[in-house]
């Protein structure tokens, strides 16, 4: 069985992520979601909040599983038997961050391997700090989350 993991902050999901998620669950048996806490950011929603927004958001799609991480991701996925890591790439500026990690990641667990997407076009500027941004802002946001999502960010920021 093909598990992959797509790791990330995920504050909050975005139809971006989605969008990453419907493409790469053609591939594997089994996706999982892992809410993984940035050190280096200051989260809106509790990683509870997140996977619930998270699972709300994939209902459509089948064999994707959400968890909670914190820590090494190598250990994350030795334990959950996964082969690879899944990520988005939106735009070249990515890449570099990109490709550190996965280097990274390979040194520290040389049997995993990472495995970049293209963004859709749509979604290419789109990140998680702009959308809360744009609600703090009064900006609609309903085309770039799920409904979801949407609703978290009004109760929080709107
Ligand atoms: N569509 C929309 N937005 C996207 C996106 C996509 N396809 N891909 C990335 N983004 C956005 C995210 O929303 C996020 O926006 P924000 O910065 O405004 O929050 C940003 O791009 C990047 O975030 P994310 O993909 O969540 O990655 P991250 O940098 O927060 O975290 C981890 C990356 C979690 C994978 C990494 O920190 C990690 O592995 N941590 C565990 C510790 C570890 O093992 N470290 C050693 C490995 S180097």
């Amino acid at each position: 069985m093909k598990v992959a993991v797509y790791p990330g902050s995920f504050d909050p999901v975005t139809n971006g992520h989605i969008d990453i998620l419907e493409k790469t669950i053609k591939i594997f048996d089994k996706i999982i979601v892992a809410v993984i806490h940035n050190v280096y950011k200051q989260p809106l929603f509790t990683p509870e909040e997140r996977v619930e927004l998270i699972k709300e958001s994939t209902q459509h799609l089948k064999n994707i599983e959400v968890g909670c991480f914190s820590g090494l991701l190598v250990d994350y996925i030795k334990e959950k038997k996964a082969c690879a890591i899944i990520r988005g790439l939106r735009t070249v500026t990515d890449f570099e961050y990109e490709m550190q990690m996965a280097m990274m990641n390979k040194e520290l667990f040389p049997e995993v391997d990472t495995v970049f997407v293209m963004s859709n076009s749509k979604y290419i500027f789109v990140s998680s700090s702009a959308v809360k941004e744009a609600v703090l802002l009064g900006g609609d946001v309903s085309t770039l989350v799920p409904e979801a999502v949407r609703r978290g960010l009004e109760r929080k920021l709107g």
